[in-house]
């Protein structure tokens, strides 16, 4: 049997642990890559194994748990379940039985604080299990420096015996590099009796999940590991020290992706782009861009230096976003400039815009916390320090005077001027001083 969309998938995902080292009042899980919550990473890697298919995935809460509740409630093929009790992997995975108890198919089982694993490395590890018809496939992965991971131990047809943790293990054990990563494949309906049979006699006192390998085997069952390529991948976060890590990996591979795609990233040091963003081949992102959210910016742009995208953005080709502007909730159609220090939140450019430098969108009222939108037509010139107040429309071509406020809509091909008149007063500056010498005389 091999791997289609037939094949029946669902995901146990551990997230009960405290994260001590984080050091933080908020649960592990919930710390942000590129304003992502850790396990909002890992439930998207396993529902985009197969993007055509409803992969439901049960994730196993204990600490902070109401609040990693509300943040997956967004995720609908997302069930919750609590462990009161943190007694350890095995006991985790057995607070999930009840959810899958009719399912039969593959379970894959992962950690929530493991972000950067993709979905084309699960999918290749599902079809391995399903392929060589495994009951418990773990994946592993070769480490120079294996401490603290469980140690793989292969038996002599290359399948595995068991895992041995690292404070369980004789020396002999200690020096095996196949360490197991924590994500598994199951042959569900085949193993997950095992889960009410798990014993806690080890050095931990925990019910080990890893154990499921020894029961596979006295029940004649076949265990294999599938290691891993690329290691990064499997990068558990517990520390802020690995968060930084984790991002500057995740970066670094979005920033290879643009480049192998055409996008020119004239210094990928200083620039930051996350993994929801597209853009199109031959734009140039200058240095100290920071990209974050989705977005979608077209062929041939420039973007930055020092640009900030907070989310939610659409730029058309041949645009031009310059430094030190932001924007936010913002569709900017084809050819349009917005080039030196502005503003532009909630708000749709057409295309031939130019929003001149200092330019604001005020979006905001901070007393009824409303957003309102602008809305600027195909060829909308906006002079230097403008303010635009949402809610208001701006028709095709209409051009409006530097330092303008604007508060109400301007019918298209006008002129909008909202400064007050500009008034000159001669010889001003000799009568200023005139006056300052006869002060001196007297
Ligand atoms: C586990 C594996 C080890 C592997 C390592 C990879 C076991 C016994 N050991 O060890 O072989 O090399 O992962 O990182 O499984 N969790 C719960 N409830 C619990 C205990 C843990 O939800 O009662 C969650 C944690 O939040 C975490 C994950 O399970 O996300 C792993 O737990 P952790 O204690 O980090 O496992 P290790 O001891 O590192
Ligand atoms: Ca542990």
């Amino acid at each position: 049997m091999s791997f289609d969309s037939k094949t029946e998938l669902s995901a146990i995902i551990l997230a009960a642990g405290k994260g001590t080292r984080m050091k933080s009042k908020k649960p592990k899980v919930l710390h942000e890559i590129f304003s992502k919550p850790l396990v909002g990473r890992v439930v998207e890697a396993i529902d985009n194994i197969c993007p055509d298919k409803n992969i439901k995935s049960v994730v196993v809460v204990g600490h902070g748990a109401q609040e990693v509740e509300k943040y997956l409630t967004k995720y609908k093929n997302v069930t919750c379940v609590l462990q009161k009790e943190q007694l350890g992997t095995g006991h985790a995975v057995s607070m999930a039985l009840n959810e899958l108890k009719d399912f039969k198919g593959t379970v894959i089982i992962a950690c929530g604080d493991t972000p950067l694993l993709k979905s084309s490395t699960l999918r290749k590890m599902c079809e391995y299990h399903i392929e060589h018809s495994s009951d418990v496939t773990v994946m592993s992965a070769i480490f120079e420096n294996p401490f603290g991971y469980g140690r793989i131990v292969r038996a002599q047809d290359g399948s595995v015996e068991k895992i041995v943790e690292q404070k369980d293990a004789d020396e002999e054990q200690k020096a095996i590099k196949e360490v197991n990563t924590g994500v598994y494949c199951l042959k569900w309906e085949s193993v997950k009796d095992c889960f009410r049979e798990l014993k806690n006699n080890n050095s931990q006192s925990e019910y080990y999940l890893t154990d499921i390998i020894d029961w596979a085997r006295q029940k004649k069952k076949k265990a294999l590991s599938f290691v891993i390529d690329n290691p990064d991948e499997t990068l558990g976060i517990n520390s802020r020290k690995q968060l930084a890590q984790a991002t500057q990996i995740m970066k670094m591979q979005k920033l290879d992706e643009l480049m192998d795609e055409g996008v020119t990233i004239v210094d990928p040091l200083t620039v930051s782009i996350s993994p929801e963003t597209k853009i199109g081949a031959d734009t140039v992102i200058y240095p100290n861009t920071f990209i974050n959210g989705e977005n979608t910016i077209g062929e041939n742009c420039k973007i930055g230096p020092f640009t900030h995208f907070r989310g939610n953005v659409s730029v058309g080709d041949y645009s031009k976003i310059g430094n030190f502007v932001e924007l936010k909730n913002a569709s900017i159609g084809s050819h349009t400039n917005v080039s030196h220090l502005s503003y532009v939140g909630d708000a749709t450019l057409g295309s031939n815009v130019n929003i001149g430098a200092g330019t604001i969108f005020a979006n905001y009222n901070s007393i009824t916390k409303e957003k309102k939108k602008s809305h600027l037509k195909d060829g909308v010139s906006i002079g230097s320090n403008a303010v635009i107040v949402a809610p208001v429309e701006l028709g095709e071509n209409v051009f409006v005077g530097a330092g303008s406020v604007i508060t109400k809509n301007v019918e298209k091909n006008s002129l909008a001027l909202s400064r007050s008149a500009q008034k000159e007063y001669p010889n001003w500056v000799e009568k200023q001083k005139n006056l300052l010498n006869k002060k001196g005389e007297e």
